[in-house]
């Protein structure tokens, strides 16, 4: 049903029909190559510049219709701001911008990848092909029908012209496995409940086999060998059995120490016993956006082969009120041997994390792990939508985070872990409960978790605000945004393998 968008990249001399894209900054200043390629048409732009009020402002636009002195049909021009203001991440928004206006013109599009003074290098020119395919991203598989005056679908080829056709492949080449992978992860977090449950979701989880990832599955009887208590309490009030998924690439250096990744994987939270209020309940088939962001992960760094050695686990069960459900008042005994007095079977993910954790850290001894989970709505109360929660017992593996938040726009904000926080999850029956109340709420989940990383340097992201719902944005028009496929393969790249 959707528009196919393809990305190809063409040498700057190629003339263009259909639709061309080019460039302005906020002086309405146009590259060489541009001024060129317009020909007559460069006045133009300045006259519709006037008549449109367009100031060049960063991922503003002006779309001149049946432009007179050049083939194009139609010319979209993108402001870009100041040319010594762009960030990276204003590339991929660029390629949302055009992708955005573009997107349901059966025409062919070319983009003039120059900025107005620079060059655009290989890897910008890849970033904005990046973000017409990040924007042009639909999940409509489960629709039947096309809404009235929806054109006929069709592919759409975007052809980006730039001075070396072969850097800007081969650059967009790993760019496209990231790209893949946010894809992977945007529909796991989308599919229906009745359709990805635990099963469902290691089968494909198992798709990365294609790409020279190993995997291995727990079934219940595995975890219940291995005494994963916490976790398997959590599935047992679901006809739905639980599986764990670990995936391993090992594209670094032979004997190398792995890094790792942990997924929250709840494919769909009811509360379970502590039920939630029906209002937006059904937001809780993306409570495995963790999980899904690993296998987006996996999938990035195995499609573009990077030189590390990673490994992906993920927790997959479901949280359902039934005859055989955890109750509040439960205790139950995790693999670590910690026992843990359930108070609010709502508070699932950390119970699903403690078994994941101890297992991945004792089995693989990583050089660090990072978990991913959509783990308390009070993340959402305290940073909203536009940073995960970040908590860490390592200050450099934060730094670190917070750095390539800040490259690739998937933003984290670094919140406390403390012992002063302990006594809120002390149990007057167990060595924990699964809450510590109101306050603080995402920071005791994150210090219920610190208790099963064994000493491993370790970060949480708490993304239930990142992962799902989010307001759209240029690159972003799903309700599963694929938050953090992006961001941890940047972090893999620029710290893990072997460069820095
Ligand atoms: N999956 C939810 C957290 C969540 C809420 C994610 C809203 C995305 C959007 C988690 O399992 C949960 O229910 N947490 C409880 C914990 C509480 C019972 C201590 C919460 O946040 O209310
Ligand atoms: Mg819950
Ligand atoms: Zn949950």
């Amino acid at each position: 049903m959707s528009d196919t968008v393809k990305v190809g990249f063409v040498p700057l001399s190629q003339a263009a029909r259909g639709t061309l894209v080019v460039f302005a900054d906020d002086a309405l200043k146009l590259g060489k190559a541009t001024t060129k390629a317009l020909g007559a048409a460069a006045a133009l732009v300045k006259r519709a510049a006037a008549t449109g009020k367009f100031k060049g402002k960063n991922g503003s636009t002006l779309d001149i219709l049946a432009p007179e002195g050049v083939k194009a049909d139609r010319l979209l021009v993108i402001g870009t701001g100041k040319a010594e203001e762009i960030k990276e991440t204003d590339l991929l928004k660029f390629g949302g911008v055009l992708a955005g206006k573009l997107g349901a013109s059966a025409d062919a599009i070319t983009v003039i990848a120059e900025l107005p003074s620079t060059d655009m290098t290989a890897e910008q020119a890849a970033s904005v092909a990046s973000g017409v395919l990040l924007r042009a991203y639909k999940f409509d598989r489960y629709k039947t029908k096309k809404k009235d005056g929806e054109e006929k679908a069709g592919t759409v080829s975007v052809s980006l012209a730039v001075g070396d056709v072969a850097a800007a492949k081969k650059a967009f080449a790993s760019d496209n496995a990231v790209v893949n992978g946010v894809v992977i992860a945007r529909d796991l977090v989308n599919e229906p409940p009745n359709v990805l449950f635990p099963v469902e979701f290691a089968r494909r989880a198992g798709e990365l086999k294609k790409l020279g990832v190993t995997i291995e599955v727990l079934d219940v009887k595995a975890m219940q060998k291995l005494g994963m208590g916490a976790l398997l309490g959590v599935a047992q009030g679901s006809a739905n059995p639980a599986r764990i998924v670990v995936m391993r690439w090992n594209g670094g250096k032979k004997g190398e120490q792995p890094i790792a990744f942990i997924g929250k994987g709840v494919t769909f939270d009811t509360g379970g016993i502590s039920i939630k209020p029906a209002g937006s309940m059904e937001d809780m088939k993306g409570d495995m956006g963790g999980a899904a962001c690993v296998v987006g992960l996996m999938h990035a760094l195995a499609g573009r082969k990077a030189k590390a050695n990673v490994i992906g686990a993920i927790g997959l069960v479901e949280n359902m009120p039934d005859g055989n459900a955890q109750r509040p008042g439960d205790i139950v005994t995790s693999m670590s041997g910690q026992t843990i007095e359930i108070i609010n079977t709502d508070a699932e993910g950390r119970l699903v994390l403690a078994d994941v954790l101890w297992y991945v850290a004792k089995k693989h001894k990583p050089a660090f792990m990072i978990d991913l989970a959509t783990l308390t709505g009070a993340i959402m109360v305290a940073l909203g939508t536009d940073h995960a929660g970040l908590f860490s017992n390592n200050d450099e593996l934060a730094t670190r985070l917070a750095t390539v938040g800040q490259a690739t726009g998937e933003r984290v904000w670094r919140m406390p872990l403390s012992p002063d926080y302990d006594k809120l999850i002390d149990s007057q029956f167990a060595d924990m409960k699964n809450t510590g109340g109101r306050y603080g709420g995402s920071i005791t989940a994150a210090q219920f978790l610190q208790r099963f990383v064994d000493g491993t340097p370790w970060a949480h992201l708490d993304i239930a605000g990142t992962a799902m719902g989010a307001p759209k944005t240029e690159i972003n028009q799903s309700w599963g945004s694929g938050y953090g496929v992006r961001l941890l393969d940047r972090l893999v790249a620029d710290y893990y393998e072997g460069k820095k």
